[in-house]
């Protein structure tokens, strides 16, 4: 048996897909909108063994059925999606078409192949901006924006089949803020245009591709005024992925991955600045609009029910992210 993973060459699935590739075999689906081919290369290397991939966009349910036709799988891990949270403000349709027909069309052929386990990729933002820490119990508020809408809608719609269906078990991972790389600095971040997340800009402007930071307010109720997220390496976040997928679970469970710590915008670049010995140009700018002061994880559940603990720092973060740019052609 194996185990799809959608999105297998994006920046969370590629650390999923090194994990995985430990213990089990591993089938890749992902329709490169927002990976390199050149990353399957890489997990094919640092994994010694030759991974299955097929370019597929899984909106295409014929062409996904054939993958299920070929290979038996125990498990899907879904990754495969739209990100860019300013970009499905300004085209929704994209992100609820994309992000919910593949959705629609994995579980519909989970159902028919009767695969068993099925580990969705969500988000902290369906918690909205409500006191923090958030427990996998707080009750979801409204999300900021279409691509949180989705994640929400793709929590409801798995719940909704499990509910239904005794052999379909569901997994809702929330993640808080992945950064950072893989140690062997060959996978990492690759957001293609103008990064809108903190740590590819900031590993940008390191190398000098961005002119300086834009810090976005500087006035929040926070430890220096900036905004402090839940920041946990993408190998950890990869190894929570297997340790829920080893986890006896029924029906749906939801865990939180993040550290349980909250690091300010400063206290993130002074880290960098400190373990790369690199100076980075920043300036203050007002708020960003939709953002929040402080999210954090409460990790507890995951702690006592899949024995998970993150293992790597802040400094290994900041070290790790910029291992991955500094070697990337420019
Ligand atoms: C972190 C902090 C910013 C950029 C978003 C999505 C979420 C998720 C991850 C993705 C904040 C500040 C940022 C910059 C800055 N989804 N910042 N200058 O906003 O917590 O979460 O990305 O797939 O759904 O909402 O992450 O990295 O954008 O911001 O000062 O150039 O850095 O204000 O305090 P965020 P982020």
């Amino acid at each position: 048996m194996s185990i799809l993973i959608t999105g297998g060459l994006g920046f969370i699935g590629s650390h999923a897909v090194l994990e995985f590739s430990k213990k089990e075999e591993v089938v890749i689906v992902d329709d490169l909108s927002n990976a390199e081919l050149t990353t399957l290369n890489h997990l094919r290397t640092l994994t010694a063994k030759n991974i299955s991939f097929y370019q597929i966009d899984i909106k295409d349910k014929t062409k996904l059925k054939k993958v299920f036709e070929k290979h038996a799988f125990s498990g899907i891990i879904h990754f495969a999606g739209y990100k860019a949270v300013e970009e499905s403000v300004l085209n929704p349709l994209k992100y609820y078409e994309n992000n919910i027909q593949t959705t629609i069309n994995l579980a519909n052929l989970a159902l028919e192949y009767q695969v068993e386990k099925f580990i969705f990729s969500s988000s902290a933002t369906v918690y909205g901006d409500q006191k923090t820490p958030f427990k996998e119990t707080t009750p979801l508020k409204e999300t900021a924006n279409p691509y949180g809408e989705t994640k929400k809608i793709n929590e409801r719609i798995l719940t909704d089949l499990a509910a239904v269906n005794d052999n379909f078990n569901v997994v809702l991972l929330r993640y808080f803020n992945p950064i950072g790389a893989d140690k062997s600095g060959l996978i990492g971040e690759r957001p293609k245009g103008v990064p809108n997340n903190l740590m590819p800009y900031l590993t940008q402007t390191a190398k000098g591709l961005r002119k300086k930071l834009f810090i976005y307010g500087n006035d929040y109720p926070t430890v220096d005024g900036t905004g402090m997220r839940d920041y946990i390496h993408v190998t950890d976040l990869a190894i929570g992925h297997l340790k829920a997928y080893q986890y006896n679970f029924k029906g749906v469970e939801i865990f939180n991955l993040g550290t349980g710590k909250a690091t300010s915008v400063l206290e993130l670049v002074a880290a960098f600045e400190r373990q790369n010995k690199i100076n980075i140009p920043y300036q203050i700018k007002p708020r960003r609009a939709g953002d929040v002061a402080i999210s954090y994880a409460d990790v507890s559940k995951a702690e006592k029910l899949l024995k998970f603990k993150t293992q790597l720092s802040i400094d290994e973060m900041v070290k790790d992210a910029w291992n991955f740019e500094k070697n990337l052609p420019k």
